[in-house]
């Protein structure tokens, strides 16, 4: 086994064989039958009204940004988030909004205190954290 991260796992011959033989169709129709099972068991799961399935979790954090940002909005987060340091910037670069980043703490937490700290004020001067 190969912790590092969830990138380096490798599918097992019975996961490459679910795979190929998953019943598939046209997701834009609602036609995929695994798609939506997939949607609806994360749905059910996480408590929500809904999900959606993205092809990697840097569209999905990206799609979560822009869904709770405006252009121009700023958004807190870790110096060692991975949507800040290793997504090539695709919040600001694709949606426009700004990260603000805050030391983690040693166990990778963010401090609530350092966090109120870095709001700024409702100012149309200053960028306005929303999400
Ligand atoms: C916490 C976290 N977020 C996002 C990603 C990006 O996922 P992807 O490589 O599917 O874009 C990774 C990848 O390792 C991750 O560990």
């Amino acid at each position: 086994m190969d912790f590092r991260s969830d990138t380096v796992t490798k599918p097992t011959q019975a996961m490459r064989e679910a795979m190929a033989n998953a019943p598939v169709g046209d997701d834009v129709y609602g036609d995929d039958p695994t798609v939506n099972k997939l949607e609806a068991w994360a749905a059910e799961r996480h408590g929500f009204e809904a999900a959606m399935f993205t092809t990697s979790g840097t569209q999905a954090n990206l799609l979560g940004l822009m869904a709770h940002c405006q252009r121009g909005d700023e958004y807190l987060c870790g110096q060692q988030a991975h949507n800040y340091k290793y997504e090539a910037g695709g919040a600001a670069v694709l949606g426009s909004i700004q990260p603000q980043p805050i030391e983690n703490n040693p166990d990778g937490t963010l401090d609530f205190g350092k966090l109120k700290a870095a709001i700024k004020p409702d100012d149309s001067h200053l960028l306005a954290p929303s999400c």
